[in-house]
């Protein structure tokens, strides 16, 4: 999703600092899946996930403001509403970029200036993610942390190119430099979380794209970027986060289906270090039908059932007409092959500040849409795992 609304935050000075110490990474000790107990690390079986020693499929949401609050209650209320509602995915934004330091009291994690890039650990910085992993940790919420936006909402690729030159996002891509920095932030933030049971997946990025350019380009900066991840840690997932473009599988011709994005999902799925597929579904902005949403969703099943690989429904979002819109493609996705989970777009609840924002996708808990599209979708997915345990 490229919406998004600023968040007034409150809180003390800030200190920059940099220079983590880094945990040593340990490879994998076994390529066949073994059922894990509670408390392991979330991975693949084949073509469906696994959590906490369960195989299935998994629900889930969005919410990219959780790690920019600053109060630990309302943190801890989302988490606690998830949890009670049978959610089991959480994907969160794991940047917030910006060029100049904000006011006292708003959230940023990176400061990009005059070719120099400052990592914040202070307390309006990755302390305020390291309460949202510790309170996903102790709620049984599994994380997927996203390390920087194509859009320019929080900073973003743009926040790099305007502080070590370029005209355009996709700059970001081949820039020595910014890619520099970029590892950097990566390697701060994973050394962190790295020991979490907590972390589902590292993500690359929000939706990355680069319009015009032949796929080799995302395709060499998903590689070098996933293979620079398992060398920092091997034992957790990683996932690309782009909306699933460019595909010869179930294509109809279609915008989304094509590669004017610059992306080509078998081809990136194929990368050994990436363990999953992502897609996303916007019709409204891709210019086609709500139906043809349920064609996306078995196209991408389909291209993960022939890669071996499980499928994320990792966004999707209308705004209105929830329920009736949004229910279809859930239940497509719960019936097709190798789409193992859905997360919806996104995750609204009344903080302590108010309602969390609406970016016009949100429905918030307790509602008749929630219903529906929660607490209905859980029950579907219940039943579903039920029967396929009798065969
Ligand atoms: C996309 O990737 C597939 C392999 O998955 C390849 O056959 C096809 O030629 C690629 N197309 C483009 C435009 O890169
Ligand atoms: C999904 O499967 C269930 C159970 O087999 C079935 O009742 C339902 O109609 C299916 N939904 C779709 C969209 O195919």
């Amino acid at each position: 999703m490229k919406f998004s609304h600023s968040l007034a935050a409150l809180a003390g000075l800030v200190s920059a600092q940099l220079g983590l110490a880094l945990p040593q990474a340990t490879p994998s000790s076994s390529a066949t899946p073994t059922p894990s107990p509670s408390g392991s690390f979330a991975t693949t079986n084949g073509v469906q996930f696994v959590i906490d020693g369960e195989t299935g499929y998994f629900p889930g949401s969005n919410s990219y403001w959780i790690g920019f609050l600053t109060n630990n209650d309302d943190v801890d209320l989302v988490f606690s509403h998830m949890k009670e509602s049978g959610l089991r995915i959480l994907r969160v934004w794991g940047f917030n970029d910006v060029n100049e330091e904000p006011a006292v009291g708003t959230v940023w994690y990176q400061k990009h200036s005059n070719g120099e890039s400052t990592i914040n650990t202070g307390e309006d910085g990755l302390q305020r993610m390291d309460y949202v992993v510790d309170s996903a940790e102790r709620h049984g919420i599994k994380l997927i942390i996203n390390f920087v936006n194509y859009w320019n909402d929080y900073g973003g690729m743009n926040a790099y190119v305007q502080a070590y030159g370029g005209s355009d996002n996709k700059d970001f891509y081949a820039s020595d430099e910014m890619q520099a920095a970029y590892q950097a932030y990566i390697k701060a933030v994973i050394s962190r979380y790295s020991d979490s049971p907590a972390v589902f997946a590292w993500e690359l990025a929000n939706e990355p794209r680069c319009q015009g350019c032949d796929p080799s380009v995302l395709h060499e900066w998903i590689t070098a970027t996933s293979e620079y991840i398992k060398s920092l840690d091997a034992e957790h997932m990683t996932c690309i986060g782009d909306e699933g473009f460019g595909m010869e599988i179930g294509s109809d011709g279609s915008y989304p289906y094509t590669y004017a994005e610059g992306g080509n999902f078998t081809m990136h799925l194929s990368i050994p270090t990436i363990d999953f597929g992502t897609f996303h579904l916007y019709p409204s902005s891709w210019g086609t039908t709500n139906d043809w949403g349920n064609q996306w969703v078995t196209s991408h099943g389909a291209a993960c059932k022939a890669a071996g690989k499980p499928c994320l429904f990792e966004e999707y979002g209308v705004t209105a007409d929830h329920c009736a819109i949004e229910k279809p493609w859930q239940s497509t996705a719960l019936n097709t092959t190798a789409v193992s989970g859905d997360l919806y777009w996104q995750y609204g609840d009344q903080l302590s500040s108010g309602p969390s924002p609406d970016d016009g996708n949100t429905f918030y808990y307790g509602t008749d849409e929630f219903q529906c599209l929660v607490t209905d979708h859980v029950a579907a997915i219940g039943s579903r795992a039920s029967v396929l345990r009798r065969k």
